[in-house]
């Protein structure tokens, strides 16, 4: 089968800096909550690898770009490490020699025909906000990413046009304070309700801002939505999906595109003592403030049952009162990153938006295939022969096309990764890139069976879909 993707829709490829950057050059005080988790809990980390080093793009930026020139992409997202950013967060002293890389990363990537798509948080939030105010659990932590927004809007603006004010906002605060799995494993269901509420809050501060200030391009948030699927018709399963979206996904799909929150999330946060008591000023700034478009970042679906057992009341609040965890038998299965495969969420998705809010624009900004052990698909020129990922791609667009077919507003794919990167306690372990990236001490590139897959996908803007691959 040969599809057609429209002229004008995006494929490009993203990362994030603390994913990429590497520590080099980075100052005393200026780490990371990331950073602060590695240094902490480092034999979580698959064997060792973290953000030290990651790709050292820090350095080989110019190596990266000369790659994505080679491979015709027209698209890159990263963020700005905050921490990296500033050398006073409170006095927002830039750090001229960070600022100036991001400049020459962004000049470069203009020259080389990629445009430049950037994120204000990608999990980088500064160790010092979080010792000092307990991160985005403050108020006034918020003002200072308002200000850092501003710093960031005037200096790269006139080159940067596409916006992103948090990375998947619900992540941090999952792992680490509703889940309590990650470092510090303080399990606090309310100040997870918190951070998300700030985070909202916040990119509706920073929308505010970026048009009042004129810029010409446009502002919006990357969420990671799980698209959820009950486990069967009855009524129970049904409503345990529907209390999974209201949790997960609505809890920043309604404040940012409708500009409120559902009565019934409000409703049941009271009712379980995890409310954020917003003002009515801030209620305003939240309707006044949509964003402009948003990323979705996408790569497997969430699948739930009525729970089977009464909640203990003994335990702290979760969501999981509501819902349990479905495995589903006979699933597809990444079993490098443990995750199930399929590929009609991105349909799915696409008709979940249109049905459910207004026709916001809005693009996949992350989507792929981690795969470990990649060496031993390399042919005898040492190209990684990744037909896997190759197949993973073809189908989850095959199922993107498709919604656009039936009137979804969606404008682009972006795969994770554009090179193999570090991933949060996963590192190195599991490989997502078009290029491939050695572990020595130079931390060698080279172009995967895939990337050259990805340039023809560009220039000749054809899927070829083996039917067998779709419909057997
Ligand atoms: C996304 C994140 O959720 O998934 C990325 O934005 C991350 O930062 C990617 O790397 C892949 O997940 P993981 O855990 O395999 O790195």
């Amino acid at each position: 089968m040969e599809i057609s993707i429209p002229k004008d829709f995006v494929i490009g490829a993203a990362s994030s800096a603390w994913q990429t950057e590497g520590w080099k050059g980075k100052r005393e005080g200026q780490d990371s909550f990331i950073d602060s988790w590695y240094k902490n809990e480092r034999f979580v980390w698959h064997e060792g690898y973290g953000p030290g080093v990651a790709t050292n793009f820090i350095e080989n930026y110019d190596k990266d770009i000369a790659l994505m020139k080679e491979i015709h992409l027209t698209h890159y997202r990263t963020s700005i490490n905050w921490s990296r950013f500033f050398t006073d967060y409170e006095n927002l002293i830039v750090d001229e020699e960070y600022a100036k890389h991001i400049d020459t990363v962004i000049d470069q990537q203009i020259e080389a025909g990629v445009e430049p798509m950037i994120c204000l948080e990608h999990y980088e939030v500064p160790k010092y906000l979080m010792d000092k105010y307990d991160g985005w659990s403050s108020k006034h932590v918020l003002e200072l990413y308002v200000q850092y927004a501003q710093i960031a809007f005037e200096r790269y603006g006139n080159r940067v046009k596409n916006w992103f004010t948090f990375n998947e906002p619900i992540v941090v605060q999952t792992r680490c304070y509703l889940d309590a799995v990650r470092w510090p494993h303080e399990q606090n269901t309310k100040k997870w309700m918190l951070w998300n509420y700030h985070k909202a809050l916040a990119t509706a501060r920073a929308v505010d801002l970026y048009h009042k200030k004129q810029n010409d391009g446009r502002i919006g948030c990357i969420l990671n939505p799980e698209m959820v699927y009950p486990r069967s018709s009855s009524p129970e399963d049904q409503n345990a999906a529907k209390m999974y979206d209201l949790f997960f996904n609505r809890i920043f799909f309604d404040p940012m595109i409708n500009g409120e929150y559902s009565e019934e999330l409000i409703d049941i946060c009271k009712e379980h003592g995890i409310y954020f008591d917003p003002t009515a000023e801030e209620l305003a700034v939240i309707k006044n403030n949509p964003v402009d478009f948003l990323g979705i970042n996408q790569y497997y679906p969430k699948r739930v049952r009525a729970p089977r057992y009464k909640w203990n009341d003994q335990t702290p609040f979760h969501p999981e009162k509501y819902y349990e965890s479905f495995d589903l038998p006979g699933k597809r299965m990444n079993n490098s990153r443990g995750w199930e495969i399929y590929p009609e969420i991105m349909y799915d998705m696409s008709m979940y938006l249109k049905n459910n809010y207004r026709a916001i624009p809005w693009l996949i900004t992350e989507n792929g295939m981690g795969r470990e052990q990649e060496e031993l698909y390399k042919n005898k020129e040492g190209i990684v022969q990744d037909d896997y990922r190759i197949d993973f791609i073809s189908q989850h667009l095959y199922h993107l096309l498709r919604g656009i077919e039936d009137g979804s507003t969606c404008e682009g794919y972006m795969l994770w990764a554009f090179t193999d990167c570090v991933s949060p306690m996963n590192a190195f372990k599991n490989r997502y890139g078009l290029v491939r990236i050695e572990l020595d001490k130079q931390r060698t590139r080279s172009l995967k069976k895939s990337a050259f897959w990805y340039r023809s996908l560009i220039d000749e803007r054809k899927l070829f879909i083996d039917d067998i691959a779709v419909f057997k």
